[in-house]
């Protein structure tokens, strides 16, 4: 007979060998997902390796660390951030405004002189880097585990954070060959700019307030006091600097020490160099400036550091800044300026934006008159009107966009008190007369009716491929280099060629002759043969980018990839059936329907079929296994006690089918799985029209799905 002592003493040492194993390997991979961003295993297999270990853990709470993988998944909800004192203040950064070179030579002259240095010494060392526009963090690791994570807040007391910077896949919990007694690591927290347009895109689409800027966004998550709520937000990281430190030996150089950080597992952006002298640093500076708005976050300079610590150490301090340090400035990318007009803009899927015609203003590098204001709700949530001064936006290549009225008596500016009451300086107060925006009933550009979904935000032009506007967006969203790349077919040729009558549709472009196109106005002989060959090149393409091309709404780039690699064949693809659209990864209903319908219609199986007759073509390969698993592409979420299973085994059964299981309802959610005393989740469900289903549901859609 077995007692369970014997039983425990038996298993504990193998079962807590694979716990550290386990420990390890999922560390690892959360390295190569969140920081180097090359993955070697698929999510799914990350997630199981995940749940054998909370498995273990559960059944040993005994064994449950800090540093666990596990704990990155949010927490209880807090009542209140709590205050840290800075073991070192959190100084701040001297601003060299001047966005020319001279910012540079001023930094480096005035080094060079605190230093004592003369003309014939040598070129000063800098480390240069980016200034990151996030929120600064002080994270402090004890024998190589985070143990606190705490915001700048005045430089010297901030707030206790650490439950939420726990929810950032790209922060380790634990460091990589690093035992020492103490070492604090700051950084920067923010979010990139495809995260942060992702998160508004849903927000718009839930007619919910959007978001203001990446920066703002971070800041608010990280102090929000539901983990739950910030593990949603994309957040990243990237460590620029240290705090305290015991027992660990610096390096002799700041980018000596930024590679002993990344060594041990954080984040540390590429960007970045030394450099020598003032004309290193504007050279740095400069390169910088070329690729900005390639960068996929948003950074409002550079920082140049003197690379030598024991220089740092002689420089020392001013009041609140290091003398060894400066940020140099670009052109900001959010400017005020004024709306003087609206006006529509018919897309591809008939969606109508009103567009702001903006006092012409310099912003992110470049002069802007033109802004896109989204949609009549985001409008009336910023309550911008025409005469009213704006704050716009623009960041990287998004389109540049108004993100709300700048409001003279908000700030304080141009109001006075009389007595008891604000008064605005009349000359800035906006007019009451000024009507607010209305969208038009008919199509301004082909006069058909103009109507607005149940519960969309957006109006659209009922005109189809009948409104020329719609037409032409499609053609240079086909043709845009993204989807299948016709060099040199931009808006003013489709502009000609479709007002022009010479071309209908998106396969008319391939019909097009040489004489054609020479003969049109403005066209040289050598342009024309140019777009021939560019349409010629553009016929061999990829699966992906000529789904991508075709313009199905709700499907993107990513979409696009996801359903080649899943089917394998376009014809797969046009004849799947909802359920199996909803099988690939990230498809949603709405999704999987756009899908469905639009390869339901007649007119767009033509479309597809004369491409291929004028010799489009791809490589098709074989629908991937993941296929196989049942409920991939499904998200479910958990709430109050079901009747015979834990939640964890729930949990488990829906994952081992390829579900995803998340911690909140959204627009997103698939499922809802209540048991007794389900709460506040079952009421946002019900809200958002939600399935929701019982344990016997959840077993009934496993079993079918097994099947
Ligand atoms: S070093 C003693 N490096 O800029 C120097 N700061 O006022 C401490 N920032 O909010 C800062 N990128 O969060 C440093 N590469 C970088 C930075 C950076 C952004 C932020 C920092 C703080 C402000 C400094």
């Amino acid at each position: 007979m077995t007692t369970p002592d014997l039983f425990a003493a038996d298993t504990k040492p193998a079962e807590f060998a694979r716990l550290t194993e386990l420990r390890r390997v999922l560390h690892e991979h959360a390295h190569r997902y969140y920081v180097l961003d090359a993955p070697v295993i698929p999510d799914a297999e990350y997630d199981r390796l995940f749940q054998e270990l909370q498995a273990i853990e559960v059944k040993h709470p005994q064994w449950m660390t800090p540093d666990s993988p596990t704990q990155r998944v949010g927490g209880k909800v807090l009542d209140g951030l709590s205050p840290v004192r800075h073991a070192v203040p959190m100084l701040s950064i001297e601003t060299e405004t001047d966005t020319t070179a001279q910012g540079a030579q001023d930094f480096d002259a005035r080094v060079r002189k605190a230093l004592g240095l003369q003309e014939f010494d040598l070129p000063v060392e800098y480390a240069a880097e980016l200034k990151f526009d996030g929120l600064a963090i002080n994270l402090r690791y004890e024998h190589g585990v985070l143990v606190q994570a705490a915001t700048r807040g005045d430089g010297e007391t901030g707030e206790d954070v650490t439950q939420n910077v726990r929810t950032i896949g790209q922060i380790p919990l634990r460091l990589n060959g690093c035992d020492a007694p103490v070492l604090e690591v700051r950084g920067e927290i923010y979010m990139r700019r495809d995260d942060f347009e992702a998160l508004n895109e849903k927000q718009r689409e839930k007619g919910d307030k959007t978001f203001i800027n990446p920066r703002n966004t971070a800041a608010g998550a990280i102090r929000q006091l539901d983990p739950n709520l910030v593990a949603q937000r994309q957040l990243s990281f990237f460590a620029y600097g240290l705090g305290e430190v015991r027992g660990w030996s610096l390096p002799s150089t700041h980018a000596q020490m930024l590679d002993a950080l990344q060594a041990m597992g954080l984040p540390v952006c590429a960007e970045r160099s030394v450099a020598h002298g003032a004309a290193g640093l504007t050279a740095f500076h400069e390169a910088i400036r070329a690729k900005r708005d390639a960068l996929p976050f948003d950074i409002d300079g550079v920082v140049y550091k003197v690379n030598a610590l024991a220089l740092q150490q002689q420089l020392g301090f001013k009041t609140r800044e290091p003398r060894w340090a400066v940020a140099h400035k670009y052109p900001a990318q959010e400017m005020l300026t004024r709306l003087n007009d609206i006006e529509i803009q018919v897309g591809r899927t008939g969606k109508l934006t009103p567009v702001a015609k903006l006092e012409p203003v310099f912003v992110g590098g470049t002069t802007v008159s033109n802004a896109t204001l989204h949609n009549l709700f985001e409008m009336r949530k910023k309550n911008v009107r025409v005469g009213d001064r704006v704050i716009v936006r623009r960041a990287g290549d998004v389109i540049p966009e108004v993100v709300g009225r700048f409001d003279p008596v908000a700030v304080g500016e141009d109001a006075v008190m009389a007595g008891n009451e604000l008064v605005v300086s009349p000359a800035k107060a906006r007019d009451p007369y000024v009507r607010n925006f209305r969208m038009p009933k008919k199509c301004p550009v082909c006069n058909s009716d103009v109507v607005r979904e149940k519960g969309e935000a957006n109006h659209r032009c009922t005109g189809g491929l009948f409104c020329s506007a719609q037409r032409k967006q499609a053609m240079l969203h086909f043709a845009q280099r993204r989807a299948v790349d016709v060099d040199g077919l931009g808006d003013k040729l489709v502009d000609q060629l479709v007002d022009g009558g010479v071309v209908k549709t998106v396969p008319d472009l391939y019909r097009l002759g040489l004489t054609a196109l020479a003969s049109l106005e403005r066209m040289a002989d050598k342009s024309a043969q140019n777009i021939v060959d560019a349409l010629e090149k553009s016929k061999q393409t990829t699966l992906p980018r000529f789904i991508f091309g075709l313009g199905i709404r709700h499907v993107g780039e990513a979409t696009a990839k996801a359903l080649a690699r899943h089917f394998g064949k376009l014809d797969a693809i046009m004849d799947a059936s909802q359920e199996q659209l909803l099988q690939v990864s990230d498809v949603g209903p709405i999704v999987a329907q756009s899908i469905h319908t639009f390869f339901q219609q007649t007119h767009n199986r033509e479309v597809v079929e004369q491409l291929r007759a004028c010799g489009l073509r791809w490589e098709e390969g074989d629908p991937s296994p993941a296929a196989q698993l049942p409920l991939v592409g499904k998200t479910f979420v958990l709430t109050g006690t079901l009747p015979t299973l834990s939640r964890e085994q729930a949990k488990e059964m829906l994952e081992a089918a390829g579900a995803k299981v998340a911690g909140s309802v959204s627009k997103k959610t698939d499922y809802l799985v209540a048991g007794e005393e389900a709460g506040s989740k079952l009421a946002k469900a019900g809200e958002l029209g939600v399935a929701v289903i019982d344990e016997a549901g959840l077993q009934a859609l496993l079993g079918s799905a097994a099947g």
